[in-house]
C-alpha cells in the first residue's frame, strides 16, 4: 500500500516539473506507458495468489486513478498558463492615450521660399528648379568656371562615385543653384530659336545646395535663390531696384539698408556681395551678408548661345536660411536642419 501511495507522489512530483504539454506527454509514459510504473504493477498480479489478486487489483486501481487525475490536473494548469501568457503578450492596454492625427506644418525655410516666390511672381518672374545632382557643365563650365580654374576650390565639394568606385568625373552635388541659369536659357534658346529677338527672362530658383561646411552659419546643405533676368537693356539699377524692393517686402519694413559691396564670381562682371542691415530692433546696424550678384559675363551667355552683344542682364543668389533667421531672429543655421520638433513647431 505504502508502494503505491509513493508512486503517486512521484507523478505528481514529475508531472509538476514539465510546463509544456509535450513534457508532460513523455513523464506521463514513465508511469501510464506500455513500461510504466503503473502498468508494470498490474502485470505483476498474475503472479500473486488468487486471494489477494482482488485487494491488490483494487488498491492499483485507486492509484491509477489517483495518478491519472494529477495528470489531467497538471494538463489545465499547463493549459491556462500558456493561456495567461499570451493574454499578457497580447494585452492592449486601453489606458494609453491616442496616437491622433498630429497637425503638420511647413519647416520655417519652407515658407521663406514660398514667400520669396510670391514676391517675385507678382513682378513677372517664372520659378524654375533642375536636379541637386547636377552635371560639372551646368555647374562649373557654362558659367566661366573652367576645369583649371581656381574659384572651383572654393566649392570643394560632394563628389560622386562611378561604378568602379572611382571619383564620376562628370556629376556632383550642386554646389549653388546658378547651374539652373544655364539650363534655364539653354531651354529658352531652344524655345524661341526662330524668333529674331526672343522674350526677356526674368525667372527664380530656389533649391537645395551642398558645399563642405559646417558652422554656426554655414550648413553642408543649405538653400540657394537663384534669380535672373536677361533682356536687352536690364541695367545694374535694376538690380539694385530689384534686390532693395524684395527685401522691403520680405522683411515688410523700409526700415532697412541695402548695400553692394564689390566681389568677384567667374560669372558676372561686374560682381558684387549684397550687405543687409536694420535700422531698428536688435539687430540694428549689424551688416549681414545675404547674396552674391553681378552683371551676367558674356562668356555665360556664349556657352549657351544667346549673343551677348543683344543680351544683358544680372543673376543674383541668394541665401533663404539667412533670411529666415533674420525674419525669426534664429542665430544659429543648424537648428533649421537637426529635424528637432520642439524648434519647428514654433514656426508653425
Ligand atoms: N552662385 C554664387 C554662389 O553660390 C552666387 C551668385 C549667383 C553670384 C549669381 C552671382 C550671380 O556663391
Amino acid at each position: 500500500m505504502h508502494n503505491f501511495e509513493q508512486i503517486v507522489q512521484a507523478a505528481s512530483a514529475a508531472f509538476a516539473a514539465t510546463d509544456n504539454p509535450d513534457a508532460l506527454e513523455q513523464v506521463k509514459a514513465a508511469f501510464l506507458g506500455k513500461n510504466g510504473q503503473i502498468t508494470d504493477l498490474l502485470k505483476g498480479l498474475t503472479k500473486l495468489p488468487p486471494e489477494e489478486r482482488k485487494t491488490a487489483g483494487a488498491a492499483i486501481n485507486r492509484a491509477k486513478e489517483a495518478v491519472e487525475a494529477e495528470l489531467n490536473a497538471r494538463r489545465e494548469a499547463i493549459r491556462q498558463m500558456a493561456l495567461e501568457a499570451r493574454l499578457a503578450e497580447e494585452a492592449l492596454d486601453v489606458t494609453l492615450p491616442g496616437r491622433g492625427q498630429p497637425r503638420g506644418g511647413l519647416h520655417p525655410v519652407t515658407r521663406t521660399l514660398e514667400r520669396i516666390e510670391g514676391l517675385f511672381r507678382s513682378i513677372g518672374f517664372d520659378v524654375a528648379d533642375g536636379p541637386e545632382i547636377e552635371a560639372d557643365f551646368q555647374n562649373f563650365t557654362a558659367l566661366n568656371t573652367p576645369a583649371d580654374h581656381p574659384a572651383r576650390s572654393m566649392h570643394d565639394t560632394f563628389y560622386l562615385q562611378d561604378e568602379t568606385g572611382g571619383v564620376a568625373k562628370n556629376v556632383l552635388l550642386r554646389t549653388h543653384t546658378s547651374p539652373i541659369q544655364v539650363r534655364y536659357m539653354q531651354a529658352h534658346v531652344a524655345k524661341y530659336a526662330s524668333l529674331a529677338t526672343m522674350p526677356e527672362i526674368r525667372v527664380i530658383a530656389p533649391g537645395r545646395v551642398y558645399r563642405v561646411d559646417s558652422d554656426a552659419t554655414h550648413s553642408p546643405m543649405f538653400h540657394q535663390v537663384e534669380g535672373l533676368w536677361i533682356g536687352e537693356a536690364v541695367s545694374f539699377a535694376d538690380l539694385k531696384g530689384v534686390i532693395g524692393d524684395f527685401l522691403r517686402r520680405f522683411f515688410e519694413s523700409d526700415d532697412l539698408q541695402v548695400r553692394f559691396r564689390p566681389s568677384f564670381f567667374p560669372f558676372t562682371e561686374p560682381s558684387a556681395e549684397i550687405d543687409m542691415a536694420f535700422m531698428q530692433g536688435a539687430l540694428k546696424g549689424r551688416w549681414l551678408e545675404i547674396a552674391g550678384c553681378g552683371m551676367v559675363h558674356p562668356n555665360v551667355l556664349r556657352h549657351v548661345n544667346i549673343d551677348p552683344e543683344k543680351y544683358i542682364g544680372f543673376a543674383f543668389g541668394m541665401g533663404p536660411d539667412r533670411l529666415t533667421m533674420l525674419r525669426y531672429g534664429v542665430n544659429d543655421l543648424r537648428l533649421f536642419f537637426d529635424g528637432d520638433l520642439r524648434f519647428l513647431r514654433q514656426f508653425v
